[in-house]
């Protein structure tokens, strides 16, 4: 780290294995930085433990989510990977921002609202205060790009506003000079990919937690399971593909397959205008099983050496310790903090 190059972060919870809204919405958009940015991607632990978590399912998926980083294409020569809470940098960065944000912008986060309706009145305070460490995560580093899902925009939002809150409030450098406190980091998503819907509910998006059965692909799920899920998708009433209209099923199958294919929209669409279902649901599946497969047994692979996964989480978290622990220094010291 410390290139001089602009630098790319981001990160996906280890809660469960990945599904492809993760992939196509995140994991497959940073592989084109790794050539000319610096990249750092982690496993955000901290954050998955915003809701309950078997603690050896916890481990288990922090390697897993490593290892499918890396097998998804993330050399890991090209780019710092590491587990979030090895880097205790972050938690206390989160202090510091949590203590300049206000309970109101909080309470206006969708994914805040949503997700806090299921835990009826044992609400945890850290799905509250979430968003805050996820700014901590990306103010930490200097980031100047974070590509993520759509979901995501929101919480951009509001890492921009704290970093303009901060660089307001302490212009002043610990040497004395006006300095911005943090880079003030800009959201990358895609045009296609970025909001994958559940096959089983094409009106909400795919999500690990979806207890639907075949409402949302793993990168661990075997060709069988993909293709049945693929199968069974839901559409809509109707049985054939117009140009006119498509329901958000069918939308939701030819916008997979487009960004699994690098395709646009359109070209997919006008491969089964006037076509059954039945052949989009099919051609879906084939274009996922063909992605997923190799990541799947690569994935595997790598599992089996967790020597290897230690070596590359050690060299990571150095890295990020290092860089992590600069920037929080210097937010000490204009905070007001004793620094010895
Ligand atoms: P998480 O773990 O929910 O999702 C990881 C990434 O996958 C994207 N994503 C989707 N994209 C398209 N369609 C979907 N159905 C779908 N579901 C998820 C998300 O947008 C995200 O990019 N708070 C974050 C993790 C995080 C983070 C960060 C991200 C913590 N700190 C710093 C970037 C930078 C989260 O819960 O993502």
């Amino acid at each position: 780290m410390g290139s001089g190059k602009k630098i790319v972060l981001s990160a996906v919870q280890p809660t469960n294995a990945m599904h492809i809204g993760n992939y196509l919405g995140a994991i497959k958009n940073w592989i084109p930085y790794l050539d000319e940015y610096e990249c750092i991607f982690f496993a955000v632990d901290l954050h998955s433990i915003t809701v309950e978590q078997d603690p050896k399912a916890l481990r288990e998926n922090t390697y897993q989510s490593i290892a499918s980083y890396i097998a998804c294409g993330i050399d890991p020569a090209k780019a710092t990977l590491f587990v979030q809470s090895q880097v205790p940098a972050h938690a206390e960065l989160a202090w510091v921002l949590t203590c300049h944000a206000s309970m109101g912008e909080l309470s206006r986060m969708t994914q805040y609202k949503d997700k806090s309706q299921k835990h009826g009145s044992h609400i945890p305070t850290g799905l509250f205060t979430y968003p805050v460490l996820m700014a901590a995560d990306i103010l930490l580093y200097g980031t100047h790009l974070v590509p993520v899902g759509e979901d995501q925009k929101q919480h951009l939002e509001l890492t921009r506003d704290l970093a303009e809150r901060m660089n307001h409030r302490y212009p002043e450098s610990s040497t004395g000079e006006k300095s911005p406190l943090f880079q003030v980091p800009a959201p990358m998503i895609s045009k296609v990919g970025a909001r994958v819907m559940s096959l089983q509910d094409p009106e909400s998006k795919m999500s690990k937690s979806d207890p639907a059965p075949g409402a949302c692909v793993f990168l661990n799920d075997s060709d069988k399971e993909i293709e049945k899920k693929f199968k069974r998708a839901v559409t809509d009433s109707g049985s054939e593909i117009t140009a006119e209209e498509q329901s958000s099923g069918v939308r939701n199958l030819i916008q997979i397959q487009a960004s699994f294919l690098n395709e646009n929209y359109d070209a997919v669409l006008s491969r089964y205008i006037g076509k059954q279902y039945g052949y989009l649901k099919l051609d879906t599946a084939n274009v996922a099983i063909n992605a997923i497969r190799p990541i799947r047994e690569k994935t595997e692979e790598i599992l089996k050496d967790r020597s290897y996964l230690d070596g590359i989480l050690k060299v990571g978290r150095e890295a990020a310790r290092a860089r992590a622990e600069k920037v929080l220094n210097e937010v000490y010291k204009r905070v007001g903090f004793i620094r010895q």
